[in-house]
């Protein structure tokens, strides 16, 4: 071979080799800055390449790292225009998080709005999403509320438009969306012995048969007996003794009433005034706090069925501090459903009854925020 091809052969062999080299190095190189490229990124690695198909890689990387964005770009469910949403809705370990999310972004819910429903209401997000959107914030600090109410507080509000947003709410749970004793829950016969607290009212009823079983006769006997259940009985006495050293003398003119007496009690009430006027100052049988043994009457000795004023007063003031509570105060009918009774008293034991007087509820919203 001449000496120049020779040379020439050797030199493109040469510049060959090097191509070749460049060539590796580079495809190395370029591997590397992907590999760390990777190694860079907060996020797995099927979410960075869905970031990178949707070139959002630069964008989502220089934010702060998001469990949610991650969840949402690995379960194909992403939506580019919800990216700012997501950065702020808390990752939450709940079924179908990234289509539940998505459904509310939807619904026009906002971030802080989604992380209040995933924190506070994660078991009943259906309700949520079945419905249009509402301003679910307003409800955060109603301690009371009841999301499986929803719909019945929307349309109460509807027509009670001078109602607060925590008054809808407890006067919804208390029932009176609804007519009285047109839906009510009946306690059992355990529930209504051992809890001397239990609410008794157009929604909360007394088995027929209910009847306590320590019920005691009062001091006070006109000819007929008076009775309560025993605790109640002695802690009325101690209130009469106390109402004494203040001059106010009372009698008892009710106390505890049976099914069957009360059923006569209400149906003569009916025949002289109507149903209508009957039910706002006599309860239905099974509805009656007298049947409980836990709920007296008492009268002023000047008067047949009724307190004083000046009676009436001291009742108001006093009456706690030996456990019983006026139970249909002035100016409540729309809530205890019974026109105002001075003398109907309700034993609650000194410490609830201290608790409902200083609250200055009636007891049907006190059991709703409170007690339950
Ligand atoms: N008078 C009250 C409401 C009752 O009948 O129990
Ligand atoms: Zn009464």
């Amino acid at each position: 071979m001449n000496k120049w091809v020779k040379i020439s052969l050797s030199v493109l062999l040469v510049i060959l080799i090097i191509f070749i080299i460049s060539i590796t190095i580079l495809k190395i190189f370029s591997s590397k800055t992907k590999e760390e490229e990777k190694d860079k990124s907060a996020y797995n690695l099927t979410s960075v390449n869905v970031m990178k198909e949707l070139d959002l890689y630069e964008e989502i990387n220089n934010h702060e790292y998001s469990k949610t964005v991650e969840v949402l770009l690995e379960s194909n469910n992403f939506k580019k225009e919800y990216l700012n949403y997501y950065y702020d809705i808390e990752y939450k370990n709940i079924t179908n998080f990234s289509t539940i999310i998505n459904r509310l972004l939807d619904k026009n819910y906002n971030s802080e709005e989604i992380n209040y429903i995933t924190t506070n209401i994660s078991d009943n997000i259906n309700i949520i999403l079945n419905m249009d959107y509402i301003n679910i914030l307003a409800y955060k600090d109603i301690t009371n509320f009841d999301i499986s109410k929803i719909e019945r507080y929307l349309s109460y509000q509807e027509e009670n438009q001078n109602y607060d947003l925590a008054t809808i709410v407890t006067y919804v749970n208390i029932g009176l969306d609804k007519e009285g004793y047109s839906e009510y829950t009946t306690y059992t016969t355990e529930e209504a012995l051992n809890d001397l607290t239990i609410l008794v009212n157009k929604y909360h009823k007394l088995p027929d048969d209910y009847e306590p079983n320590d019920l005691v006769a009062l001091s006070y006997n006109s000819g007929y007996t008076y009775t309560l259940r025993r605790e109640a009985a002695t802690a009325y006495e101690e209130l009469v003794s106390a109402a004494l050293l203040d001059n106010v003398i009372i009698y008892p003119f009710s106390a505890y009433r049976s099914y069957n007496t009360q059923n006569k009690l209400y149906n003569n009430y009916v025949a002289r005034d109507g149903v209508k006027a009957a039910d706002t100052y006599s309860a239905r049988p099974g509805f009656s706090e007298h049947q409980l043994g836990l709920a007296i009457d008492v009268r002023s000795n000047t008067l047949l069925d009724n307190l004083t004023e000046k009676d009436y007063e001291w009742m108001l003031s006093n009456s706690y501090e030996y456990g019983f509570i006026v139970r249909y105060p002035k100016g409540c009918q729309h809530i205890t459903q019974f026109m105002e009774e001075p003398w109907h008293l309700r034993y609650l034991g000194v410490e609830l009854a201290t608790k409902v007087h200083n609250s200055g509820l009636t007891y049907d919203e006190y059991y709703d925020l409170y007690m339950k």
